[in-house]
Parts: structure tokens; sequence; C-alpha cells
């Protein structure tokens, strides 16, 4: 795991931005399609909540924005790397005129999508019925204020939602997913994107982040109510939520 992790914004945009090409394929393929389900697992909670309007944040190419324009959601995407969003905006576009091409999409409309970082969200305060992070808050380099943005931007009794990768707690199962993890995952992602680092820093990067009861507790400590979180594929992703309070 020895890679030095720099989560300066500038080096994890140019990380995502030279992986922008091959992020869909390598997501499916290193994740052998499981990926497609927690994010399925995710809006079917959405759904749960009817929310009028959503914010993605760490959207990437898009593919948890356009599932929720898919639900009528007015949704906003933001991220810091242009060329993932480059992706985004190509994929709402055929996923939207897919949608109103077949008459279906008269409750949708096309996604916003924002160039700018989750600690300084550029957004009125109270916006938001739901925020989501699918896979980027290991990332950021400042995640305190990113998570007091959250809570400025989303409405009382608002929810935040948050998928993230995590280290399995059962022994078994987590041998089998570390020698994946750590051993062939890097490599398969090497030889596909071209880039050396990129999918070495996704270990390393889990390996740095606070998990379940830990990471609860943080967003505890930014002011978040009633944490919740559920394991997913055994603890190899765990899907968070918490609420803002309604009496702010
Ligand atoms: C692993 S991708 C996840 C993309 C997408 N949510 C998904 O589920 O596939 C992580 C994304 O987080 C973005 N990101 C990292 N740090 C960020 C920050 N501080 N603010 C906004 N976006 C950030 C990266 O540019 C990248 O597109």
């Amino acid at each position: 795991m020895g890679l030095k992790i720099n989560k300066d914004k500038q080096n994890i945009a140019a990380m995502f931005n030279s992986i922008a090409g091959s992020y869909d394929l390598l997501n499916h393929l290193l994740s052998f399609g499981i990926d497609k389900s927690w994010r399925a697992f995710l809006i079917k909670r959405i759904k749960l909540l009817k929310p009028a309007t959503a914010l993605d944040i760490a959207c990437g190419t898009g593919d948890i924005t356009i599932a929720m324009m898919k639900q009528g959601i007015d949704v906003t995407g933001l991220d810091i790397a242009d060329k993932m969003l480059e992706k985004a905006v190509a994929k709402s576009k055929k996923a939207y005129y897919g949608l109103t091409g077949k008459g279906k999409g008269a409750s949708s409309s096309m996604p916003k999508y924002i160039c700018a970082p989750a600690d300084n969200i550029p957004l009125p305060d109270n916006s938001f019925d739901v925020v989501t992070i699918g896979f980027g808050i290991r990332n950021f380099d400042n995640r305190g204020e990113s998570l007091l943005e959250i809570k400025r931007v989303l409405k009382p009794g608002g929810t935040l939602f948050i998928l993230e990768f995590a280290t399995p707690k059962n022994r078994v199962w987590r041998g089998v997913f570390n020698t994946y993890f750590l051993k062939v995952l890097p490599y398969i992602g090497k030889v596909i994107s071209g880039d050396n680092s990129a999918y070495s820093y996704l270990p390393s990067s889990v390996g740095t982040f606070p998990q379940y009861g830990e990471f609860m507790e943080e967003l505890e400590h930014f002011g978040f109510k009633n944490p919740t979180y559920k394991q997913l594929t055994g603890g190899v992703a765990v899907m968070y939520s918490a609420q803002k309070s309604h009496n702010t």
C-alpha cells in the first residue's frame, strides 16, 4: 500500500482527468458490475424520500446524477475534474433525449453541472432535499469544510447519502477481498487506463478513510443527525446516510 497520498485538489483533478476516458469501463470491469447494484441501492433509498431537488457531489461521469434525473428529480452534479464532467454532460444528454424520445421525460429535466470543489459550493443555502456523494468523499482534501458546506446547501430535514468503499469486517472475506483489491485491481487498472498511480491510489485512499461507526461519529461532529450505515457486498462498500436538523 505504500503509496503517498496527495489529496491536493489539483493533483486529484489531474488524476481523474487522466482516467476519465476509461473510468466507466474500469468501474464496471474491476467491480464485476457490482458497482451498478450499489448505485441502484442508493437510488432505491432516495426514491422513498420523493425528493424534488438533489445535488450529486463528486459526480464524476454522472451515473448517480443521471439515475436521479430518471426519477424526475431536478439534479445538479458538481465535480472538480472537467474531463469527468464532459463525460457526464454527454451521457446525460443521451439519457435525457432517450427518455424524451420515448415520451417518458415529461417530469425530467437535464441535469446542471458545475466544476467546483466540495468545500466551496457556489450555490445558495437550503437548496436541496438530498445530497449524494458516490465514492468521492475519501478523496476530499478538506473533508470537514466540505461536510459543513453540504449542511449549508441542504434544506432543513434534508438527507445526505454517501457511498464509499470500506474494508470488510469478516476476516476471511477481508483476506480474499484484500488480495484482489491490493494486488490484482491496481495491475489491471494500470494496464487499461495507462495511468501508473490512479489504481494504486484507490486502495491506499480507502485505507486512510474512517469507516463505519468512526465515520458516523464524524458526521455527528459536523452537526448531522440520525447517522446510519448499511454494508453492501459484505462491507466492500458502505452506504451512509444522515440528516440536517429541521431546526437549523
Ligand atoms: C471515484 S470518482 C466517483 C464518481 C461518481 N460519483 C461515481 O459514483 O462513479 C470520484 C470523483 O470525485 C471528484 N472529487 C475529488 N475530490 C473532490 C472535491 N474536493 N470536490 C469535488 N469533487 C471531487 C473527482 O474529480 C472524481 O470525479
